[in-house]
């Protein structure tokens, strides 16, 4: 209930604009850390969209998720600066020191979450990590097991 007011006071935020959709969306994700399964028919209702509709946005934006996120998140830069610099090999640690992968980006034990990024702005200095909204630079799997026991801690 207490969500589900917190939604509705989005959607009235909103009420009327153009364009509400993402912004919307982003508002969700921030109150909820995510964007909950059971929000996107009622967002399609206010404005008018079918529940596809919805869910086809949230789920062409990397940046929406539609689960709870772990209690770490943490994005492992793969595009192509820091795929010459060595990402392909750290997402693969990266998976294997979190229980992730592609397919399932949050842990079972609910501590992290994994996600690839396409460029944290950091290209000359890669492989990029972001953990927590902290940047790391050259990561290597070593630095990069450092900073996971850190935030663990
Ligand atoms: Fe990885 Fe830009 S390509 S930070």
């Amino acid at each position: 209930p207490a969500q589900e007011q917190a939604l509705e006071q989005i959607l009235a935020a909103h009420a009327g604009q153009p364009g509400a959709l993402l912004p919307i969306l982003h508002d969700v994700q921030h109150a909820f850390g995510h964007v909950p399964r059971a929000s996107l028919a009622v967002i399609a209702r206010a404005l008018n969209l079918s529940r596809a509709e919805v869910h086809g946005v949230v789920t062409y934006y990397d940046h929406f998720r539609t689960e709870p996120a772990g209690r770490h998140v943490i994005q492992v830069c793969r595009a192509e600066a820091c795929q010459a610099r060595g990402s392909e090999a750290l997402w693969a640690h990266a998976c294997q020191r979190t229980g992730c992968d592609e397919d399932r980006a949050h842990s079972a034990d609910g501590q992290w979450t994994l996600e690839p990024v396409y460029c944290l702005g950091l290209c000359a200095s890669g492989p990029s990590v972001q953990v927590d909204e902290r940047l790391h630079a050259r990561v290597s799997p070593t630095s990069f097991d450092a900073t996971l026991a850190a935030v663990e801690a």
